[in-house]
């Protein structure tokens, strides 16, 4: 069997429990197969790149290879051209597109170097898997020193449609570099659609019949979809965890009669987070019966602050929250309470357990793990309700979801309504068929899955 070569922009922390779907999935497939890890370290230093950034620890059969940025680097890889170019226009928001060539210029160096220091890694048999936006062409940079291994891709956020793809800058670059995989797969059937007719309608290529083959500059990739999917059993076990129990306990007291819906992202502006608030706002204003009752619990911990729209959508959200809290909050109600830290994996586990309803109302997402997170611990007996934006890629599996347009706040309102207000016998009959879409689809399937699929090219 093939060792593995995993490249990510974060690198998993082996010292720790792995959080998270992605680290919990490939640290699993790299223990069993053994291989490399390689991202960045986390840290930022002075100094110019050369070998002593990169630090290398060895977990088990697992080597783990940090590789350090320098200020500059960090600044037009990690915050400009990633952050501030790819994941608005891959997320819809070009008026969020920043174009600064120093950016993309190090992004292209850091791709670079990255491709330096894997390659120094690599054996012959060594099967390679590239991960996300902040790494699209690496596997050119990887070609043109001579390697010939095979190297798939998986893209973790959304692929846009073809005219938003040809607004990047810099895109007919890496568009190409794209084709240097043997293997791209995407969150859903819509991604990969987007991506085989970039080739259809600006390469002229002929994308017809039923083969995942798409030909492009000279070169042929396969490309599918391959949703990702959690680690259920280690997310219920969270549940027996001391602190989930006492927080199971201390929240069903003071719940007595009252309802929770519940909301967990990164501030990100692509989560659709000010809306979430006018929707359940619309909801108070049209269906007063659930002031007093029903609370909106929005854990919000803050990402990328060195980037301007989310210091922008900070404030946003801070003034709405106060605002909803303002009209109604009475002396024993607090309606929405807005919690801007990372809450321990433990604790998210019980309120998720113990909520009526699940709002997972992004405008724009790749996957959406929350939703899949929300189904997991739900009672078989008396299960909560998932409402969910028909922009995340989960909609694509979940369609029992209740699914909304979060952009119309007054139809998301009602659809709140309906969810807190759903007989019993139609949840739990929702709620099996999401169950079994989560359990089915779980991350080491979908881990399987890509690499079989990459072996197989
Ligand atoms: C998304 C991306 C990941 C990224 C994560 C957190 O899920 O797909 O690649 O790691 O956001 O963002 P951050 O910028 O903190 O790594």
């Amino acid at each position: 069997m093939s060792r593995l070569i995993v490249i990510s922009n974060r690198l998993g922390d082996p010292s720790k429990p792995p959080s998270g779907g992605l680290a919990v999935a490939l640290n699993g497939a790299l223990n069993a197969l053994g291989g490399v890890w390689m991202g960045w370290s986390g840290t930022i230093s002075d100094t110019a790149k050369s070998d002593g950034d990169v630090h290398t620890q060895q977990a088990g059969k697992v080597t783990l290879v940090g590789v350090d940025m320098n200020k500059a680097e960090h600044d037009g890889y990690y915050l400009g051209y990633s952050n501030s170019t790819l994941w608005p226009a891959f997320h819809h928001r070009m008026d969020l597109v920043e174009n600064h060539q120093k950016d993309f210029d190090q992004y292209c160096m850091v791709n670079r170097t990255f491709a330096q220091h894997v390659a120094k890694f690599i054996e012959p048999d060594d099967v390679i898997w590239v991960h996300d936006y902040h790494l699209l062409p690496l596997a050119q940079e990887l070609r043109s020193m001579g390697v010939t291994n095979k190297i798939g891709f998986f893209l973790h956020i959304p692929f846009p449609p073809s005219q938003i793809v040809t607004a990047i800058p810099g895109s007919e670059w890496w568009m190409e570099a794209m084709f240097s995989y043997d293997l791209i797969g995407f969150q859903t059937k819509a991604d990969a659609t987007n991506f085989r007719l970039y080739a259809e309608r600006q390469l002229h290529e002929d994308i017809g019949g039923e083969t995942d083959t798409v030909t492009g500059f000279g070169q042929s990739v396969r490309v599918r979809d391959f949703p990702i999917g959690i680690d259920v059993e280690q997310f219920r076990a969270l549940l027996t965890h001391e602190e989930a129990i006492e927080l199971r306990e201390r929240l069903e007291v003071r719940s007595s009669g009252r309802r929770w819906i519940t909301g967990v992202e990164r501030l990100d502006y692509s989560k659709g987070l000010p809306e979430r608030l006018k929707i359940y706002r619309q909801l108070l204003h049209k269906y007063p019966e659930n002031q007093g009752t029903t609370s909106l619990v929005q854990i919000a911990p803050p990402t990328r602050e060195q980037v301007e729209a989310y210091a922008d959508i900070r404030e946003e959200l801070e003034l709405l929250s106060g605002a909803v809290n303002g009209e109604f909050a009475t002396i024993d109600w607090t309606p929405v309470r807005y919690i801007h830290r990372q809450v321990p994996r433990t604790r998210l586990a019980a309120l998720f357990s113990i909520s009526r309803v699940g709002m997972v109302t992004p405008l724009r997402d790749g996957m959406n793990l929350v939703a899949k997170e929300f189904v997991a611990v739900q009672d078989d007996d008396d299960p909560g309700v998932l409402v969910l934006s028909e922009f995340a890629g989960a909609a694509e599996q979940m369609k029992d979801a209740l699914l909304v347009n979060p952009y119309n706040i007054e139809h998301t309102a009602d659809a709140l309504q309906r969810a807190l207000h759903m007989p019993l016998d139609e949840r739990k009959e929702r709620h099996a068929s999401l169950k079994k879409v989560v359990e089915e689809g779980d991350v080491v399937t979908w881990c399987r899955d890509f690499l079989e699929a990459l072996q197989k090219v």
